[in-house]
């Protein structure tokens, strides 16, 4: 009886302590204290995505050693993040907009629902995650950066909130593959400091020591977004698992606000190192011999192309012209807004770049898409790729509803990779666009069955309309106009549409000749067309209640479905 009594006792303390552990210091309407008594790895936030952000600083001893903005949930929890304590002792907490002086302090779903934890689960739990895309496991995800190849191994960093499947708190998320298809998560590559969040930027292998931290470092260039915008270095001497800051960071500064997305390549001519810079409404292009000092080379875009958004996420790399034997440059320029069909998209201009300068081939007014699709953008190349390939990646959304896709415990994926050349259509010079080699690997045995996770080729004899559709009457159709010469995809009746009035729409696309066949990249939540020749792609979301079971095509087109 007595040890049944001490035991309940213990008990009861327990749940005492445990109630206790996480009681907030209301010092005012807008601002709370929280004691962390317990160590445990993470500390679980509730997130509700609706509620106003909290900006949260991470105490330990009286120092401040983080800060981060997170939803914390008001009224009903949405998911968990978690925060990694290492040590702390306080959470100073203060809240912003008006949804917090309403109702008390005190009872706010969060303080109920944070939780002392060791381990984070991961398992997925979304119905519209990809099967073979890049997602990261948890959180928000937008541009892909610091792309490189070495030793084998592809290393895709990517704009990431590991706090909330929203916009906010920017890092660079870390994923590695041996094969472009299969990615492991990594721990976050750069996280914020006391000159800002981090935003996007590339990675280069620096194979002669030119930067002074050794043969075959890996120097990553980004945007430290702080007060203003200025461009900063780190470098890992262990192939890209860590990496540590330039001590003379920011290295490049300005007073334009919009400057930012540093790619950076080696010019081997002028045995320099380029950088082109988003600046506004334009790409400014620096040189470097040692990465650390840089000069103002040239600016081009002023006059060149579409407008009608900001300049974001430059490359500049040289391509192949099929049957030409001869090579062009190729200026990428993510635009948002100013896409083709709403929101953002990736123009480029094909031209000529002589270690100082890039000239267009076109005139001012052409305007060139990589994809016609509306869910393509901040494209970058991977650089040190093998084989002369150059090799794409693009975030597969578009930030006019991004934030508001129907996932929860993260958001966003990338397209697949593609490789990329270029190809002649009258006076004008294109990008082709093919989906990696690597993508074949993929291919099971052909089947007459669509499944959620396959690509479908279709054999094309002419103008074509080819129909995707499910039991609940739910459908994408697809018309190749032969005469036109276009290809088209309407997503309007394809699923959920409803969490944007953007969402919904028809995007057409050039196929620059007759398209003799289509390659249909089908995954839970995306659609990826392409010529088989490479000279049309388009991306597309769609988030179907089920998956899309029959394909139906007109003009007895053929049609080959492999499983994945
Ligand atoms: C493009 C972009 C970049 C910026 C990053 C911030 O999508 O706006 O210009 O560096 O996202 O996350």
């Amino acid at each position: 009886m007595k040890k049944l009594l001490m035991t309940l006792m213990a008990m009861m303390t327990c749940c005492l302590l445990d109630a206790q552990i996480i009681a907030p210091r209301i010092l005012s309407d807008s601002h709370v204290m929280l004691s962390l008594e317990k160590q445990t790895r993470y500390l679980l936030l509730p997130v509700e995505e609706k509620a106003e952000i909290a900006h949260i600083r991470v105490l330990k001893d009286n120092n401040v050693c983080q800060t981060l903005n997170a939803r914390l949930a008001v009224d009903k929890v949405d998911y968990f993040v978690p925060l990694e304590l290492k040590k702390a002792d306080l959470l100073d907490i203060s809240f912003r907009g008006d949804r917090r002086t309403k109702g008390a302090m005190s009872e706010l779903a969060c303080w109920h629902e944070m939780k002392y934890v060791d381990e984070f689960d991961m398992t997925n739990r979304e119905h519209f995650r990809p099967k073979y895309h890049h997602t990261p496991k948890y959180g928000w995800m937008n541009d892909p950066n610091g792309m490189f190849y070495k030793d084998g191994v592809w290393h895709l960093a990517f704009q990431w909130n590991p706090y909330g499947s929203q916009w906010e708190n920017m890092t660079w998320g870390a994923s590695t593959s041996r094969d472009l298809i299969h990615w492991d998560a990594q721990p976050a590559a750069i996280e914020a400091d006391g000159l800002g969040t981090i935003f996007s930027g590339s990675c280069v292998v620096d194979k002669e020591n030119t930067a002074g931290f050794g043969k075959g470092a890996i120097i990553a260039y980004y945007t430290s977004a702080g007060e203003a915008q200025t461009q900063s270095m780190a470098y890992s001497t262990d192939g890209g698992k860590t990496f540590k800051k330039y001590s003379g960071n920011p290295v490049l500064v300005s007073s334009v606000p919009d400057f930012r997305d540093p790619h950076l390549f080696w010019h081997a001519e002028t045995q320099r190192w380029i950088m082109l810079l988003a600046v506004g409404q334009e790409m400014q292009i620096y040189s470097s011999a040692n990465l650390k000092q840089w000069t103002m080379e040239s600016r081009f875009g002023a006059e060149y192309g579409n407008h009608g958004g900001v300049w974001e996420c430059p490359d500049l790399f040289r391509l192949p012209v099929r049957g030409t034997g001869q090579q062009k440059w190729v200026l990428v320029c993510n635009i948002n807004p100013g896409g083709p069909f709403g929101g953002s998209a990736t123009q480029y201009f094909v031209g000529n770049f002589d270690g100082h300068k890039f000239t267009c081939d076109s005139r001012p007014e052409v305007t060139k898409w990589m994809d016609y699709g509306k869910d393509h953008y901040a494209t970058v190349t991977f650089d040190n790729a093998p084989d002369n390939r150059r090799v794409a990646i693009a975030w597969m959304s578009n930030w006019q509803y991004a934030n508001e896709v129907p996932t929860k415990q993260f958001r966003s994926a990338n397209a697949i990779p593609r490789d990329l050349d270029l190809f002649i259509d009258g006076t004008e010079t294109y990008c082709g666009v093919m989906p990696s080699p690597e993508m074949l690997t993929l291919r099971g045995k052909p089947s007459k069955q669509l499944t959620d996770a396959c690509e479908v080729v279709v054999t094309l004899k002419g103008s074509t309309e080819i129909t995707l559709q499910n039991a609940k009457g739910e459908k994408v159709v697809m018309r190749y106009d032969a005469q036109k010469q276009t290809f088209s995809m309407d997503r309007t009746k394809s699923g959920d549409t409803s969490f944007s009035e953007h969402f919904p729409c028809t995007t057409v696309a050039p196929t620059h000749g007759q398209m003799k066949q289509l390659r249909l990249f089908i995954d839970r939540s995306s659609l990826e067309a392409f010529d088989g020749d490479g000279k049309m792609a388009m991306t597309n979301l769609v988030f179907p209640s089920e998956p899309y079971n029959t394909i139906n095509v007109t003009n007895k087109a053929k049609v080959t479905i492999y499983p994945f």
